[in-house]
């Protein structure tokens, strides 16, 4: 695969890594996104676009699902009756006449938002095209999904047949969400409308082909079809436009899906490709005039950053505050598009320096599910507002009880939807680190201050007072390998940061948005001896710590399990749970991810002073499996902090690479979106530097690795757009 700059380029054809590319190639526009499969389909193939919000609980399945909905790409060409597809070699399904595919050259641009597929083909009877593919889903028109086919008579005066239609035969890997599908032809447009089964959302989907021959109608088939037919002079060329609307029930009226998708289409249809493309261009040059972080000396590293800042844009909401990002983006199947703590602490930071509206929408997408967390805090018997671990539209807990079947056929218990509790801090922390370098006051007094107090409310009646302190029993912090722990270093200490935020911010309402605080307090009941208790709480609480070493210690007893030396266990390919099993696993000081070190990242030099802050590392690093893609970008950012500049690079490279190499092995699911957000923060965070100093102001102190010449990116700071350039102090010092 090669990186270039700007471009993620596939060349030649590696059917092997089929489901890895088509994650990679993912194309979208924060409305929805399509997996990079092909126009005509592969054997194997998991051709997959997910919308937004639209999920569906399908009977005899643990939890939602974020529905895939009906394939828009499909594209079938003949030439002189030979059927064009790239050979898989697991493919069965081959039949005669077969063509040959003489070059394949896939490229996805990042700037433009635009995957692009070359390929060079020659068909039974000898004659050979060029088929070039072009496809965008516009980030003008959310609605639009463009593709383009330039067919190429490179040798002979082939016959070619092109059809199109939409194919509504899809599952999330075997589960069927739609019901009452209907098809339609009708004035050479392709419809569909569908209906998800238990959440009954409305699907209303149009699709016409655009060719400068008649357009065919075959509406007898089981999927009603467009085609046209056409003969190419030798070396001439005929190119082909499909567009395809989608709206949902969440976007309009029930009823008026299949109109607003028709209306859309007639206005696509009439604007052209390259009008739609222009725009779309126009959009992406306007994201990245902010977002492009560049970094000279390390072209790796500079593709890394701009390819994770390109799957964070794709699926950002632009235009829609009450749905937010699942952990696998809108790439892939896994984790059912449930949204988890990384949107806030991995995802959410790089929008919120640079694309502020962004950010805000994915706060309001909490905001707007306070009543979910109010009615799960409730069921567990605790006030305010206690966030699921696994979120979908309803704001309900979704995490599964139970995993999928073992091999051996049984089923672990799932309890992080139980004990995960730190996510309420987690959305706090994201909510205040937003006002914090914007200077949002709109956002915090209407919403933002409503999620910090509520959630702290909820900590209030959580905690437990016994044996004279403050103690919280049956957590797992991020190092998910340890569960229903009692007193969780990283949830314990993170409660004590949010109620005393929760303080600060109770007062400055009081000071600048006095009406405001009296609603809150009358709403949330915030009664003096509700804000003595959290100030009792903040002294008394129990933050495990071992004064002999000091060190912060990840929860108490941790010491006392199996110690394994993790980095023995090199080279390895997979985790060491997975060489050692669950449960040798959980009863040793295997690490699943950064957790003290997360600490240590959220809070920095506020935690303890740095000999504590290395001790911990010294402690944690080598205990840590990185079994979760959370952990390298912030075992990076914090080495770089603490100046361990090579482990630091070697590490970021490791982050780089977690998507791009696959190199935990399950890129198919989709893009790991907190891994994307976690690099960019270990760039600019770790690598970089970069926070707000004590007067207020943004300051820098890089930790560049020596080979890097300069750093350049903006950010946004309380409104202000700021060009922000590290150069790197080694280089251009003159030998000794
Ligand atoms: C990690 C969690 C993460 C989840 C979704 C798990 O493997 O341990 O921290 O939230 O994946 O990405």
């Amino acid at each position: 695969m090669l990186r270039r700059l700007w471009e993620l380029t596939e060349f030649p054809f590696h059917p092997e890594k089929l489901n890895h590319y088509e994650t990679l190639f993912t194309i979208g526009n924060g409305y929805l996104a399509t997996r990079g499969t092909f126009e005509e389909g592969s054997a194997g193939d998991i051709a997959t676009t997910l919308v937004h919000g639209i999920y569906d609980h399908a009977p005899g399945t643990l939890v939602p699902d974020l529905v895939n909905i009906p394939n828009w790409l499909p594209i079938r060409i003949w030439i002189d009756g030979t059927l064009f597809r790239l050979v898989n070699q697991n493919d069965t399904t081959l039949q005669p006449p077969e063509g040959a595919v003489l070059g394949y050259r896939r490229t996805l641009e990042l700037d433009h938002g635009l995957m692009r597929r070359e390929v060079l083909f020659r068909a039974a009877s000898g004659s050979v095209v060029r088929v070039v593919f072009e496809r965008f889903a516009s980030l003008k028109a959310v609605h639009v999904l463009a593709q383009r086919v330039e067919i190429t008579a490179v040798d002979g005066a082939p016959e070619v047949v092109v059809e199109s239609w939409i194919d509504p035969d899809v599952t999330n890997s075997g589960t069927r969400h739609w019901t009452e599908v209907s098809q339609n032809l009708h004035d050479s447009m392709v419809t569909v409308q569908a209906m998800t089964g238990q959440s009954g959302y409305r699907l209303g989907m149009a699709s016409k082909l655009v060719s400068p021959y008649p357009v065919l109608e075959q509406p007898d088939g089981s999927v009603p079809v467009v085609s046209t037919r056409f003969r190419l002079e030798p070396e001439s060329s005929a190119t082909i436009d499909k567009f395809t609307t989608v709206y949902t029930s969440r976007d309009v009226a029930p009823n008026e899906v299949l109109t607003a998708a028709q209306d859309t289409l007639r206005s696509a249809v009439q604007r052209g490709y390259d009008t739609l493309l222009a725009e779309h261009k126009a959009e992406w040059a306007a994201y990245w005039d902010t977002c492009d972080a560049r970094i000279d000396g390390d072209d790796d590293a500079q593709f890394a950053i701009r390819f994770v800042m390109y799957h964070i844009l794709i699926a950002a909401p632009r235009h829609d505050d009450r749905v937010s990002i699942g952990a696998k983006t809108l790439s892939g199947f896994g984790y059912k598009g449930h949204v988890f703590w990384d949107t806030e602490l991995f995802i959410l930071p790089p929008l919120t320096l640079t694309q502020p509206q962004l950010a805000r929408n994915l706060l309001m997408y909490r905001y707007h599910n306070l009543p979910g967390a109010r009615h799960k805090a409730q069921a567990n018997g605790y006030d305010g507002a206690m966030f699921p671990w696994e979120s979908t539209d309803t704001g309900e807990e979704t995490t599964p009880q139970w995993s999928d079947p073992q091999p051996d056929g049984t089923r672990i218990r799932i309890w992080t939807g139980d004990s995960e509790q730190h996510i309420s801090t987690d959305i706090a922390y994201a909510v205040l680190q937003y006002w914090r370098w914007t200077g949002d006051d709109t956002f915090i007094t209407q919403y933002g201050a409503e999620i910090v107090l509520d959630t702290a409310v909820f900590w209030g009646s959580r905690v437990e007072h016994k044996n004279g302190r403050y103690e919280i029993s049956q957590q797992i912090g991020p190092d998910e390998y340890h569960e229903n722990i009692d007193n969780a270093v990283f949830t314990n200490r993170m409660v004590v940061w949010h109620l005393q935020q929760a303080l600060n911010l109770l007062d400055w309402l009081q000071t600048h948005a006095p009406e405001a605080a009296a609603r809150l307090r009358h709403e949330l009941k915030l009664t003096p001896e509700r804000l003595n208790h959290w100030r009792d709480i903040i002294e008394k609480m129990f933050i495990p710590f071992d004064s002999e070493r000091q060190i912060h210690v990840q929860f108490p007893g941790f010491f006392d399990m199996e110690y394994i030396p993790v980095p023995h266990y090199q080279p390895r390919t997979s985790s060491v749970q997975a060489i050692l099993g669950h449960t040798r696993t959980i009863q040793s000081q295997v690490i699943k991810q950064a957790d003290v070190v997360m600490l240590m990242a959220l809070l920095g030099g506020t935690l303890a002073p740095r000999e504590v802050l290395l001790n911990n590392w010294n402690t944690y690093y080598p205990r840590t499996d990185h079994g979760s893609s959370l952990s390298p970008s912030v075992h990076a950012w914090v080495a770089a902090r603490l100046g361990l500049d090579d482990l630091a690079y070697e590490l970021f490279a490791h982050a780089a690479g977690i998507d791009l190499d696959d190199n935990k092995g399950n890129v198919r699911d989709g893009i790991h979106g907190a891994a994307s957000g976690g690099l960019y923060q270990a760039l600019v965070f770790g690598l970089c530097g970069l926070h707000i100093n004590e007067a207020g102001e943004l300051a820098l102190e890089p930790r560049l690795p020596e080979h890097w010449k300069q750093v350049s990116f903006t950010v946004y700071y309380r409104g202000e757009k700021r060009r922000l350039t590290v150069t790197n102090p080694v280089i251009g010092t003159p030998a000794a």
